[in-house]
């Protein structure tokens, strides 16, 4: 569910009209609800806090949405942060998230990034190997601390979905297999700079059917059981994100009372341990859409008709990048017969077709069209491409809204560079 409906004929975000937003702000522009964002959140709390599992840590994927603005609104109805590098541990911690409930994962993380996460005094730092483990070993107690770490399981699992998006198998780069994961587990018991607390896995995203994750946390709970068999002290079980958003013609994802109950389910008896949660596209997903205007129709004598938007593949890579199809839907819709379109955008690359042969009500240049289910890696991985301005963020509440990143000038954007001293 989402606060995007018509009202008198008109697409609005909660109560402000999404044209009245176009027209003060510009195009392209993304819009997002602030109620969606904290229903969402609360949904998924409240499904698994009713399935039994006690005090869950919910800790936002801010890859997903890293606007503070964003990160704001959830933090007021208590999320955490899932961060991976030290720029999204700035953004949790100026959003107001507590540092005991930012978890930060990530292959790669460099000796200085783990200084300011331990600075910092995150929840817990995600191992995805064993060089890692010994760099945090390194760099806590060079500091004089010992760092509370989990070790990131790679369960072996087909997440299904596409496959730039699954992290789970063996031959993905995250994590250490369940063997490995009790051998570094053992070792880091004994080791003067971590203290582990748990384990974690995340099998990848847009995950649309349950039987994978349970597979993969079914795993997790015997490994949980195993380590415990060896004497060795588990706090917490970080289960990923990954859960699927709606998108145009694509599988329904499962609901969080059914996600949370298969949780419930898998892990009978561990009660005396906290479940934590790294969900990103479920939550900011459907609380977000990308405002463009149509420039032009233009209708080819062959046939084929081209509708040319403002936006392009560096406002909304997913289409480009991952075969994606975000919902299309005018702005202000017109009476009259659908009429198929190829929907593109001005960039000088065929890749920057957000769809091929859609049927949409009729429209013409000037309208205005919102791309649906954009509020998660939509923004967040947008770039200046083509040198077009960073598209802006609003962030809506109620009868209110206000531009929460704004649209940098020509100017600003020039700004940023400097001449060598050659030229
Ligand atoms: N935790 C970890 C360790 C992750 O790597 C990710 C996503 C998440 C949590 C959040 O997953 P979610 O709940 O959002 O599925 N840019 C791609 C998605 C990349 C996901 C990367 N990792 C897209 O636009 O589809």
């Amino acid at each position: 569910m989402n606060h995007f409906e018509l009202q008198g004929g008109e697409l609005h975000c909660e109560d402000v009209a999404l044209a009245r937003i176009a027209s003060e702000v510009g195009t392209p522009v993304y819009v997002y609800s602030s109620a969606t964002l904290q229903r969402h959140f609360t949904v998924l709390r409240d499904a698994l806090t009713s399935a039994g599992l006690k005090d869950p840590l919910i800790a936002f994927a801010v890859k997903a949405n890293s606007n503070v603005a964003v990160l704001r609104t959830l933090a007021a109805v208590g999320a955490g942060a899932d961060v991976v590098s030290e720029g999204e541990i700035r953004r949790a911690l100026a959003a107001g998230i507590p540092a005991k409930r930012i978890v930060f994962s990530g292959v790669g993380k460099t000796e200085a990034e783990v200084a300011y996460a331990l600075e910092a005094g995150v929840a817990e730092i995600n191992l995805e190997s064993e060089p890692e483990l010994h760099l945090v070993n390194a760099v806590a107690s060079r500091m004089g601390k010992r760092a509370a770490v989990a070790i990131r399981v790679n369960p072996d699992v087909e997440a299904g979905g596409h496959a730039k998006i699954s992290t789970g198998k063996a031959e993905n780069k995250f994590g250490v297999s369940l063997a490995e994961a009790e051998r570094l587990y053992a070792n880091a018991s004994n080791m003067a700079g971590v203290r582990p607390v748990g384990v974690a896995c995340h099998i990848g995203s847009q995950i649309t059917d349950l039987a994978p994750l349970e597979a993969a946390f079914t795993k997790m709970r015997r490994l949980v059981e195993r380590l415990r068999g060896e004497g060795l002290s588990i706090e917490r079980l970080d289960l990923g994100g990954g859960l699927g958003a709606p998108y145009f013609n694509a599988p329904t994802p499962p609901a969080p009372a059914d996600y949370a109950a298969m949780i419930a389910r898998t892990m009978t008896g561990l009660s005396d341990i906290q479940f934590a949660f790294e969900p990103g596209r479920m939550i900011a997903a459907n609380a977000g859409v990308l405002v463009a205007r149509v420039l032009h129709v233009n209708a080819r004598p062959e046939g084929r008709k081209f509708l040319v938007l403002d936006a392009a593949m560096n406002d909304l890579l997913r289409p480009a990048m991952y075969d994606a199809f975000h919902d299309i839907r005018p702005v202000t819709p017109r009476a009259g017969e659908p009429v198929t379109y190829d929907v593109v955008g001005p960039i000088c690359e065929t890749g920057d077709t957000f769809t091929r042969d859609r049927t949409l009500p009729p429209l013409q240049a000037g309208d205005l069209i919102a791309f649906m289910t954009a509020g998660a890696y939509g923004a967040a991985m947008s770039s200046e491409y083509n040198s077009r301005p960073l598209v802006p963020e609003v962030l809506v509440k109620g009868e209110r809204y206000a531009v929460v990143r704004p649209r940098p000038s020509y100017d600003d954007m020039l700004a940023r560079e400097a001449a060598a001293p050659w030229l």
